[in-house]
């Protein structure tokens, strides 16, 4: 990775407001993303009392150098981006340098950090943005961040929480979507000591079946579309393993995952004549699209994206998933296991020394047979991806649990 430096003020004036922790889940989603960006192969979650006392994720990326410690923990400082150009073209989960930082404010951490090659670890403790000073510490290559009593200084934000069972469910959820679209990592979460998932670095489609379970893969088809430097790939339920809540819609543009209501129309419609009109779709589905088609910089939580050809986006998310829908079901299995999924590969590197596979730096152009209708303003916005699959509000997150 290269050094974490602190933005410049043109910069971070064009960065979309920052960060919000809102709750556990917000914090696991920062951490989670920070482990995938360091390269991460192993990352180890340990939840106590549903985030509320304690979240801690450790991983085996490249760790941070002692002098940079402070500097990770500051905000608008980020080893990610140094420039506008970069900001055009992100490659990692986390661009903004505000994460950790954030976080910090609200709770009391610890990170501790051995860089490869480094010595031996460091750690700097944090109390609510209170900075102690780096020390020596003891850790294997890599890093772990611990964050203790979340809120303790902002009884409000603290009271707006839910139960534990839901606080964790939600942390979950936020597990699975990192776990389903970074095969080749090996996840373990716990939960007040007990193990809830475990997920070996998988091939391929092998981590779907894992996470979503036999039923969704049994019923499953597969999508492996490419076309002008963009790519479709991943499992979808055929109709007759539609579910009654939107449980099951998991979107990934470039390893991220996303909810767009270009995306959410265009899947509507494949599903138009299949899917009964209270039934929703269940889906895992990857697009790869060169970074300087997308802009992922338009939302604080980074779930929304703006496609630069939204309309050609459209046509080749629906085209392939009428595809695969249309298809006969037979050979489907056998594909399952060939088919090499790019997210994992392609997007976790998160530096600029290592771009990323995978993708063909042109604008795609596509043309189709058939135009489905788009209305134009949805060319622009992004919006609630469940919203728009359902036609109604919002889904909630992390319902379903599979874990165990
Ligand atoms: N788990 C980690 N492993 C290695 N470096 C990390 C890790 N977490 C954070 N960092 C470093 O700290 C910096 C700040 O992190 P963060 O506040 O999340 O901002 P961002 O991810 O947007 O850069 C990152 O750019 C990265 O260099
Ligand atoms: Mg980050």
């Amino acid at each position: 990775m290269r050094a974490i430096k602190l933005l410049s003020d043109g910069l971070i004036s064009q960065i979309a407001a920052g960060e919000v922790i809102e709750r556990p889940a917000s914090v696991l989603k920062e951490l989670l993303e920070n482990s995938i960006d360091a390269g991460a192969t192993e990352i180890l979650v340990n939840i106590a009392q549903g985030g509320l006392k304690l979240m801690r994720v450790t991983d085996n990326g490249t760790g941070i150098p002692a002098e940079e410690l402070p500097l990770a923990l500051t905000r608008h400082a980020t080893s990610k981006i140094t420039s506008q150009e970069d900001l055009h073209k992100i490659t990692s989960l986390g661009f903004r340098g505000e994460g950790l930082a954030s976080i910090a404010s609200v709770s009391c951490l610890l990170l501790i950090s051995h860089q490869t090659n480094g010595k031996h670890a460091w750690e700097i403790r944090s109390e609510g943005s209170r900075l102690m000073p780096p020390e020596p510490s003891s850790h294997t290559a890599g890093t772990t961040v611990e964050v203790r009593d979340l809120f303790f200084n902002l009884p409000a934000r603290r009271k707006f929480l839910k139960t534990e069972a839901t606080e964790f469910a939600h942390c979950e959820e936020v597990f699975r979507r990192m776990a389903l679209s970074h095969a080749r990592i090996t996840f373990t979460l716990r939960h007040n000591g007990n193990l809830r998932c475990h997920w070996q670095a998988a091939e391929g489609m092998e981590r779907i079946r894992s996470v979503l379970g036999e039923a969704f893969s049994e019923a499953a088809t597969w999508v492996d579309e490419q076309s002008a430097g963009i790519g479709l790939q991943g499992m979808l339920a055929l109709p007759a393993y539609s579910r009654a809540a939107r449980d099951m819609q998991y979107f990934f543009v470039n390893g991220r995952f996303i909810r767009d209501k270009l995306i959410a129309h265009a899947l509507r419609e494949a599903y138009r004549d299949v899917l009964h009109l209270d039934r929703h779709a269940a889906f895992v589905l990857y697009l790869t699209i060169d970074p300087e088609q997308v802009d992922v910089n338009v939302h604080p939580t980074k779930t929304e994206v703006r496609f630069r050809e939204a309309r050609a986006i459209h046509q080749f998310v629906y085209h392939g998933v009428s595809k695969a829908l249309a298809a006969p079901r037979s050979g489907a299995e056998s594909s399952l296991n060939t088919v090499t999924l790019l997210p994992d590969t392609s997007v976790s590197s998160g530096s600029a020394e290592q771009p990323r596979a995978g993708f063909v730096p042109t604008v795609p152009t596509l043309t189709y047979p058939r135009q489905t209708y788009l209305p134009s303003e949805m060319i622009a916005q992004p919006f609630n991806f469940y919203q728009i699959l359902s036609g109604g509000e919002s889904g909630k997150a992390g319902g379903y649990a599979r874990c165990t």
